[in-house]
């Protein structure tokens, strides 16, 4: 269907073996439309990384449907599952995931030169400028704040153009106020890029931005609801 982003259905995961083998997804169920942002709220290891490591690619499902921009996943070599996201998924992760020997604009551009992109620096220069970092690009992630790392992180998801986005806990690492303005930033350019979103948190606040909330409790999306989502203890 054209106008769902991610698909899934039915999925099941279990990670590790033997006697540490853990069943993280039970049986997971989520559709996102194209131009959707979803907020995931739900417990400490109730299976919400996990969930986004298989719409990534970076897992995979055991069994069930998984299908990300009208693709599924199943059967893809890990050749092609590294392509796909490259088109595809943008990622941001909590703890910014940065090349530390890398300058900000070698982190931004490098992946783009290894896809192939005829500008890579070009690009990696302006969508570092669009996350207000014009004056920080020669700078090693070490000499940036968590605020402005993350911002190049962004950067680095949004510089090929992906459909789709996914963050696990982007402000997780922050202060408050330094996340918050990561988050303006993060929500301003999924809308200006029309861009797919599921953010994982764990700040219900954060969630709320989302157009719609989902819980995640046990290995399972216990509900799809809309701003007022409970999350019970
Ligand atoms: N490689 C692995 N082997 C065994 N169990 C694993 C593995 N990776 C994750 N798990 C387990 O899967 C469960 C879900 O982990 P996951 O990271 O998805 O949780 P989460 O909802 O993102 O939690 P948090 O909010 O703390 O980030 C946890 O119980 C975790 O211990
Ligand atoms: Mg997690």
């Amino acid at each position: 269907m054209a106008d769902t982003a991610i698909r899934l259905r039915n999925v099941q995961l279990t990670l590790g073996a033997g006697h540490g083998a853990v069943h993280v997804l039970k049986g997971m169920d989520l559709s996102v439309a194209r131009g959707e942002s979803v907020g995931i709220l739900g417990p400490s290891g109730s299976g919400k990384s996990t969930l986004l490591m298989v719409l990534a690619g970076l897992e995979r499902a055991d069994s069930g449907l998984v299908e990300v921009a009208g693709q599924s996943l199943e059967g893809l070599s890990e050749d092609q599952l590294a392509a796909f996201r490259g088109r595809n998924i943008g990622i941001v992760f909590q703890s910014f995931h940065l090349i530390p020997n890398m300058t900000a604009l070698e982190n931004v551009a490098v992946p783009l030169e290894l896809a192939g992109h005829a500008d890579a620096f070009g690009r990696a220069a302006r969508e570092l400028a669009a996350v207000g970092l014009k004056d920080r690009v020669n700078h090693y992630p070490g000499a940036l704040s968590g605020g402005e790392q993350q911002r190049v992180a962004l950067a680095r998801a949004l510089a090929p153009e992906p459909a789709i986005l996914i963050a696990d806990e982007p402000t997780g690492n922050l202060d408050s106020d330094t996340g918050a303005r990561v988050a303006d930033l993060l929500f301003d350019e999924v809308r200006r890029r029309h861009m797919t979103m599921v953010l994982v948190t764990h700040d219900s606040s954060l969630a709320a931005r989302c157009a719609r909330q989902v819980s995640v409790r046990d290995g399972r999306i216990l509900e799809s609801a809309g701003l007022d989502a409970g999350v019970p203890a």
